[in-house]
């Protein structure tokens, strides 16, 4: 198409899914789902997240994409113009650029761990070390301030500098290059450790389900678990959206991007779990499981070192794509609602992100007694963010575009004008209006009620 090059977004289909799949894939599916599926039994907590991924997720997705898309704007913008400038519902998207600057300021905590990990495990640091002494690196890292700071700041400014540069040469150039490489860096991690003795009772434990181990609070994490990975509800997708070609197919998009994530969290379940039953460790450590339990593992194999680089290397690349997406929704609006510059807005958002964010790293440490409902302010803004803002902006998401937006005007973004025939339009929409908005009640309703 001619005006490819030329227009304000991803020049290629391809480009448009990496850079997707790379915002959708990161540390949520290689820290933060093994670490659940750990904590909330296993085979039958993949089970019911492979479920919400397929029956929500994929819709959902489809419906950030159309809102996106149809507007041309960012998460305010959109529904601003969708809605005809209705207050209730740019607040809707105000909610989003909430959600997207708290979990950022959670996330780039645990993005500035892997920067000290890659470089620990770069230098050797790691190798060797009695179990004791690997926990207590971690905790004295993690406890401190000017270190986990100093991280913390980099990854928010390498993640700057991306952004800087824009919407082609900046997100989907990155995306090209880094999520063929996260692939093939996983791939090496899943043979090394299946070919470990012992490996299979890690494959029974991911792949196994045993129901008696599943509880309300365990089904509302695993649907909480797949909005986070597919960075839904809050805003990313419909940013990304908005730069996906008129003539790219919205469904075939959504389709590949989230098995893309599915397929790296299982993936990422492959690596963890052979390793650590065959080692000896415990899975339900919880949210220190790759930081404590895996450099164990890797002291314990043949080229340990070399599998540790790698392994952190890829929550990194991870971890990135991420954070692109994460600020990219904020400097989206800045750009197009408040008229700034992109690198200014960039350079402000970081800065803002980096004032909170180090509350949530100092949560570690110095702070460690500062909670609420018995939590950190590192672990409350993660469970407000996936428990909480992401289901409910989907939730009000769907009653927009399934109840106060013209279907035609639906169908007409999702079949591309009409020029494709989507059969499944009907199925969609049916999800759309009614099972996505009901089960999101149900899941938003029983996690309050605990
Ligand atoms: N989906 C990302 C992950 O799995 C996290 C994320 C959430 C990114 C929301 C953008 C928006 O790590």
């Amino acid at each position: 198409m001619a005006s490819d090059n030329t227009s304000r977004g991803f020049t290629s289909n391809v480009g448009a899914i990496l850079a997707a799949a790379g915002g959708a894939v990161g540390l949520g599916n290689i820290w933060r789902f093994p670490y659940m599926l750990g904590q909330n039994g296993g085979g039958a907590f993949l089970l019911v997240y492979i479920l919400f991924v397929l029956l929500i997720g994929i819709p959902l997705m489809m419906t950030e994409f159309i809102i996106g898309r149809r507007s041309q704007r960012n998460v305010v913008g959109a529904y601003r113009s969708l809605s005809g400038g209705r207050k209730g519902w740019v607040l809707l998207g105000v909610f989003g650029i909430l959600a997207a600057f708290l979990i950022y300021a959670f996330y780039s905590v645990v993005a500035g761990w892997t920067l000290n990990y890659i470089v620990m495990a770069f230098s050797g640091k790691l190798a060797g070390l009695e179990p004791a002494a690997v926990a207590d690196t971690f905790s004295t890292f993690t406890q401190g301030s000017f270190w986990p700071l100093f991280y913390q700041l980099l990854f928010l400014v390498l993640t700057g500098l991306v952004i800087t540069m824009g919407v082609q040469k900046g997100i989907e150039k990155v995306g090209k290059i880094l999520m063929p490489i996260l692939f093939l860096l996983l791939i090496l991690m899943c043979v090394r450790s299946l070919t470990l003795s012992g490996s299979s009772e890690g494959m029974r434990f991911l792949f196994k389900p045993d129901f008696s181990k599943l509880t309300g609070q365990s089904v509302l994490s695993a649907l909480g678990q797949s909005f986070f990975s597919l960075s839904i509800g809050m805003g990313a997708m419909v940013t990304y959206g908005s730069y996906i070609r008129k003539e790219d197919r919205l469904f075939k998009t959504s389709i590949w991007i989230a098995l893309c994530d599915l397929l790296v969290a299982i993936l990422a379940g492959v690596v963890i779990f052979p390793a650590v039953f065959a080692f000896g460790m415990n899975p339900a450590s919880g949210p220190e499981l790759v930081y404590v339990v895996l450099p164990n593992v890797f002291n314990n194999m043949p080229a340990g070192t070399l599998f540790a680089v790698i392994f952190f290397l890829l929550l990194g690349i991870a971890a990135l794509t991420s954070t692109i997406s994460l600020l990219e929704i904020i400097v989206a609006f800045a750009v197009e609602e408040l008229h700034w510059k992109r690198s200014t807005a960039s350079a402000v958002s970081t800065l803002l992100v980096f004032a909170v964010g180090a509350f949530c790293t100092l949560s570690f440490g110095p702070l460690k007694n500062v909670t609420l409902l018995n939590r950190t302010i590192f672990d409350l803004f993660d469970l407000i963010t996936a428990s909480y803002l992401m289901p409910i902006g989907a939730l009000l998401m769907t009653i927009f575009l399934g109840w106060c937006f013209p279907k035609v005007e639906v169908k007409d973004e999702l079949s591309n004008g009409g020029t494709l025939k989507c059969k499944a339009f009907e199925l969609y929409y049916i999800i759309l209006r009614y099972i996505a908005p009901a089960a999101l009640v149900v899941i938003i309703i029983s996690g309050i009620v605990g």
